[in-house]
């Protein structure tokens, strides 16, 4: 039986982060067993709210370099660039004059932003079509299942609903997507806010194990332990929050030796930075494999577009027919 197509994306904003790797990037190695992957760097996404991307040739590749060396294969995934898929933006026109104003208005990550008069000054039209793009990334290789965050929910629904508009116009040419969501729990940032780029709060991919070392000491512990010998509450701390993901088979032994100071910060901190660079040091050795061959990137999204053109055409081919764009 033929896998089923799935389609994913991730703004290129930055270098990524333990918050990318666990809450997105897993999620998608793992996926591509199952189904006939097509992930993309979301580069117009990223446009949305900024005016300019300094060095976008090198954050783009940047990406995909991480991507791949997290185990995202390009022998098993299409790979590629929202950027070069001008079908992606020939279909949010035409599914933008299909969506009412008030769909995109009611979404909750749009109405965050435009609070008050004077962020609608300034929030941009692209904002507001952020779920009509997203339809046409996914609506383009006609797409069954769509893994998303918790987030972005709501957006899926409304690309689902768009969907269902288009069909009930032109005959069922576009499936309707579904959203698998990953179960991965937040992770938060060494100040325990949540993990993002802009808090400068991030564990990236890319940390050396001296930077690690550095951040993971900067970690917020309890902070009622303010002595070695005073007890702690592991629940109120960061440190503890990444074990359960990092050191689960540990985690009582830690848990029972913070609440009677057995262990110190120091130590409990000490084997958290053992864990994640182990898991970081395979990563930063495929990084190493995959720099030392010239020409990889372009060559691998030159593949993957070339096959994104090909499934994409398909489905734009019959778009355009259906409206009578063709005769
Ligand atoms: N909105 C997604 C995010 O911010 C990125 C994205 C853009 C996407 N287009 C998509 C995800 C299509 C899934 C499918 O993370
Ligand atoms: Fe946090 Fe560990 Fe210190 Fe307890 S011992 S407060 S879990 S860092």
């Amino acid at each position: 039986m033929a896998k089923k197509r799935l389609v994913s994306g991730m703004r290129t904003t930055g270098s990524l982060h333990l918050g990318h790797l666990e809450g997105t990037l897993k999620n998608w190695v793992a996926l591509q067993e199952k189904y006939e992957c097509f992930f993309f760097a979301a580069v117009w996404h990223a446009f949305t709210d900024r005016l300019k991307i300094d060095n976008l040739p090198e954050v783009i590749d940047e990406m995909i370099v991480d991507w791949l060396s997290v185990g995202i294969d390009p022998e098993k995934s299409v790979i590629m660039r929202q950027s070069s898929m001008l079908e992606h933006a020939e279909l949010a026109v035409i599914l933008s004059n299909m969506t009412p104003l008030g769909w995109l208005e009611r979404c909750p990550t749009f109405k965050d932003d435009v609070r008050d008069d004077e962020a609608r000054s300034t929030v941009s039209l692209g904002k507001l079509m952020y779920p009509v793009l997203m339809t046409a990334d996914i609506a383009c290789y006609n797409a069954e299942v769509v893994p998303v965050g918790r987030d972005q929910l709501p957006h899926l629904e409304l690309s689902r609903e768009i969907i269902r508009r288009f069909n009930g116009t032109y005959g069922e040419i576009i499936k309707e997507p579904e959203a698998i969501l990953s179960s991965v729990p937040m992770l938060l940032g060494i100040d325990k806010r949540k993990m993002s780029k802009s808090y400068n709060n991030s564990i990236e991919l890319r940390e050396t194990p001296a930077s690690l070392k550095d951040k993971i000491q900067q970690m917020i512990t309890d902070p009622q332990r303010v002595r070695r010998n005073d007890p702690g509450d592991p629940e109120v701390c960061t440190v503890y929050a990444y074990h359960k993901i990092y050191t689960p088979d540990r985690l009582e032994e830690i848990g029972a030796g913070c609440r009677s100071a057995a262990i110190g910060c120091r130590d409990c901190k000490n084997i958290l930075f053992e864990r994640i660079n182990a898991m970081l040091e395979p990563i930063r050795q495929r990084r190493e494999e995959i720099k030392a061959r010239p020409g990889y990137i372009a060559d691998v999204l030159a593949a993957g577009e070339k096959r994104a053109h090909e499934v994409a055409g398909e489905t734009m081919h019959s778009v355009r027919k259906a409206m009578g764009f063709l005769y």
